[in-house]
């Protein structure tokens, strides 16, 4: 194991560029906003000034309205489509003036990695400084999605692009795909050139892609236009899981740093709010597991994938739900002969363990399931949870996925996508020092 842990070592400190970290080489040449905050949860164990230089940059390309971006364009790379100018973050009015983005987000993970940095670190005392220097900045993120991304408001966040969830090409989003027409755009692919297409998006899906930013971008990225406009828009569980999840890290940390009861009180309306929602609305009694809202079409998207599970992880199931949700965990994707957690329900005709988001087991998701599981007394399958994400990565090495059936793991060769991934190191360390 400690060839791993300074293997896992030597994987961030390759991905480190001075002031962030790379998800990986060529494939993800920028600063991903996920990315960043759970590769700053390695860092912390062995290297704090680095996790907290990855958090200081991240934030330091907030917008002036509270809006994080899904990618920092650090450097100029040809290596990545779509780059900075296919994106053109300055047609937004409020949007960083020093970095280049996207004008689109993701999963907000930046509340619950402070609180991460804070239980790892061996100095509390300067870790809660740092925190105390960066945590408004969060705050005011989170003031963002409830003040621009609410428009019922229900207490419950949308996205208006399948990169926002995180789980970029899951088959929940073909179902929306179905209800659209984009045109076949003419572009090239860099990702392929990396990657085995195989493992990758298709080019109609990629047109699917461009065509929700080029609506987002004829409107300059304003969220009501987009929230009128947008043919993708959803909300999405495991989002809404990982703002609450961090909603109650920025309750117990401003409780820590004392004098902010004003911001406490905000913070503990949006928790009340978004977990009945998120209970009554995302909740589905027939499926037994949490699924994504169409709002666009008013319809719940009936399927089973890891996010699903998510809810756990900001403990917000009641203990019979909790229950039902672990039932259906082992039913579909427990099997033996499976390792935990493919990403998408492995009994659907949608299930694919080789394609990215369409099958294959994440370490980002299955380190948030172990930790969700593990708060909610569900301590054997949490230990499982955590071994099966150790043995995938011994067997195959720090890849971006993993296939879900454990008979492809004989070879050493089950592991996807991009190699020498950041996260995949990152949250490996902290489940060994668990
Ligand atoms: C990609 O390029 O596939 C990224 O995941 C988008 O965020």
């Amino acid at each position: 194991m400690k060839d791993l842990q300074n293997n896992a070592i030597k994987v961030l400190n390759n991905n480190w560029k001075d002031k962030f970290s790379i998800p990986c080489e060529k494939l993800y040449p920028f600063q991903w906003f996920w990315d960043s905050g759970l590769i700053a949860i390695g860092f912390a164990h062995f290297d704090m000034p680095k996790a907290e230089k990855e958090i200081e940059t991240l934030l330091d390309a907030q917008w002036s309205n509270g809006f994080i971006p899904h990618i920092i364009f650090h450097t100029e790379s040809d290596s990545y489509f779509p780059g900075p100018d296919f994106h053109r973050s300055d047609l937004h009015p409020q949007s960083s003036k020093k970095y280049k983005s996207t004008g689109m987000t993701q999963p907000p993970v930046t509340g619950f990695v402070l609180q991460d940095l804070y239980r790892i670190s061996k100095d509390k005392k300067a870790t809660l400084k740092f925190i105390e220097s960066v945590i408004d900045k969060v705050y005011k993120n989170h003031e963002y999605f409830y003040s621009q991304r609410d428009p019922k408001n229900e207490g419950l966040v949308y996205i208006y692009h399948n990169w926002e969830s995180g789980t970029d090409n899951s088959p929940i989003w073909d179902d929306i795909w179905d209800t659209m027409n984009p045109p076949e755009y003419t572009f090239e692919r860099r990702d392929t050139t990396h990657v085995d297409a195989a493992q990758r998006p298709s080019k109609r899906e990629y047109d699917h892609y461009l065509h929700i930013i080029e609506i987002a971008k004829q409107n300059n990225y304003n969220d009501q236009k987009i929230a009128e406009l947008s043919p993708f828009l959803v909300q999405d569980p495991l989002f809404n899981a990982v703002l609450l999840k961090s909603n109650q890290s920025l309750i117990d940390l401003y409780s820590i740093i004392g004098n902010n009861e004003d911001k406490i009180k905000q913070l503990q309306k949006w928790q009340k709010k978004g977990t009945e929602s998120i209970n009554s609305k995302l909740y589905d009694s027939e499926l037994g597991v949490y699924v994504h809202y169409d709002l666009r079409n008013e319809k719940l998207l009936k399927h089973v994938s890891s996010s699903s599970f998510s809810p756990l992880f900001a403990n917000l199931p009641s203990k019979d739900v909790a229950n039902k949700m672990v039932d259906v965990m082992m039913e579909k994707f427990g099997n033996p002969d499976q390792y935990l957690c493919a990403s998408f329900d492995p009994t659907s005709e949608r299930f694919n363990p080789k394609k990215y988001w369409r099958g294959p087991v994440w370490v980002n998701l299955n380190w948030m399931l172990y930790h969700g599981l593990k708060q909610n007394g569900f301590n054997d399958l949490a230990k499982r949870m955590k071994k099966d994400t150790i043995e995938i990565i011994e067997k195959n090495g720090f890849y971006e996925y993993f296939d879900s059936r454990k008979e492809e793991h004989n070879n050493g060769k089950a592991g996807y996508g991009g190699h020498n991934f950041s996260w995949s190191a990152a949250l490996l360390i902290d489940l060994l020092n668990d």
